[in-house]
């Protein structure tokens, strides 16, 4: 499978992956389609900008990686985040009770599997940045909560602040939000009061706690003190927030923007691990590794001791990769216990 612009596309080719309607999340090409130049029309009447579509030479294989969101929820929650965005640009207030029933969804299908994790290639694709990085961020934070024990209510007030953290940016002019080059220090200042703009709207429309606008409020507080708005400390924040910290972090990291290429979930937790204790709260991190597949399945990886390896299965508590430098051993590593030896780097 691969993921091209739909620039690229042409028509033959076989869409690997179902694409939903940015509008009402209904579907509008299905996986193991053949694509017509109809159908790149109208992705691109929809503004996509990319697709998944099968390699020619590679056998068509099932997708059997865990993945915590069903694509139809994931469209849903995007297009019901849209119009609440419409709705506080020209009502003025935030008409949020629609998404509490998406979150619910959300956080059942993550608490029905103890084992899921999060498969970042399975999910990113092609919803604008905004939305989808808002849905990425509630499905990162919910599973950290979940494997942090809490219980359904609190993963929802969690996934509710996880999904809202950024609205206040809805109040920073564009030009500011989507500038390529880096701001100038008054435009970063008044980037930087995206935290208390999200605290006010969320103060006003979220009735069943005052968490969410919490969350929003100190996203970018750093345990250090070295964030903002207000500088504060460790148990100054609110672990809500010290969760979609890390969660927004990770993601923006993983995402491919104008500015800059993704950097691979392996390379994104190494930065996040290094700042633990530092800048992000350290059990935080320590139960995003449980939910991120740094070394995801079919990745090759070279260890410290020269050995080449396959990952072949990844759940939240192993990492099985076998050694593809010799065919007539099989030795099986778990790269989440590999026992003194380091993985070097990433081989394909
Ligand atoms: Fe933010």
């Amino acid at each position: 499978m691969r993921k091209m612009a739909i620039a690229e596309i042409k028509p033959g080719m076989k869409l690997a992956k179902t694409i939903y309607r940015n509008d009402d999340g209904r579907i509008l090409l299905s996986a193991k389609s053949e694509i017509k130049e109809s159908h790149i029309q109208r992705l691109l009447d929809y503004n996509y900008e990319f697709a998944v579509v099968y390699d020619n030479d590679i056998e068509f294989e099932e997708e059997t990686v865990l993945k915590p969101i069903k694509e139809e929820t994931r469209s849903k929650a995007v297009a019901l985040l849209k119009q609440s965005v419409k709705h506080i640009k020209t009502d003025g207030f935030l008409e949020c009770e629609d998404l509490v029933p998406v979150i619910q969804e959300i956080i059942e299908y993550i608490l029905a599997d103890p084992l899921i994790v999060y498969n970042m290639v399975a999910i990113r694709n092609h919803d604008s940045y905004t939305f989808s990085h808002s849905v990425n961020v509630c499905v990162i934070a919910s599973l950290i909560g979940s494997v942090m024990g809490f219980d359904r209510n609190e993963l929802q007030i969690l996934g509710i602040g996880a999904m809202l953290h950024d609205i206040g940016k809805v109040r920073i002019e564009l030009k500011i939000l989507n500038k390529k080059d880096p701001l100038e220090t008054y435009e970063f200042d008044l980037m930087k009061a995206h935290p208390l703009e999200g605290y006010e709207i969320l103060r006003q429309s979220v009735h069943m706690s005052y968490l969410p606008a919490h969350v929003a409020l100190q996203h970018h507080e750093r345990e250090d003190g070295s964030g903002y708005p207000k500088r504060l400390k460790g148990t100054e924040i609110h672990l809500f927030a010290k969760i979609v910290a890390v969660a927004d972090v990770f993601d923006a990291m993983t995402s491919e923007r104008v500015y800059k290429a993704a950097a691979p979930a392996y390379i994104a937790y190494q930065e996040i691990a290094d700042k633990a204790g530092i800048q992000f709260y350290r059990p935080v991190v320590e139960a995003l590794t449980k939910v991120i597949t740094p070394y995801p399945k079919g990745s090759m990886w070279l260890l410290s001791n020269g050995d080449k390896v396959i990952v072949t299965n990844v759940t939240r508590l192993d990492c099985l990769a076998i050694v593809v430098t010799d065919s007539t051993q099989s030795k099986v590593y778990n790269l989440y216990k590999p026992a003194g030896i380091r993985v070097i780097q990433k081989m394909n």
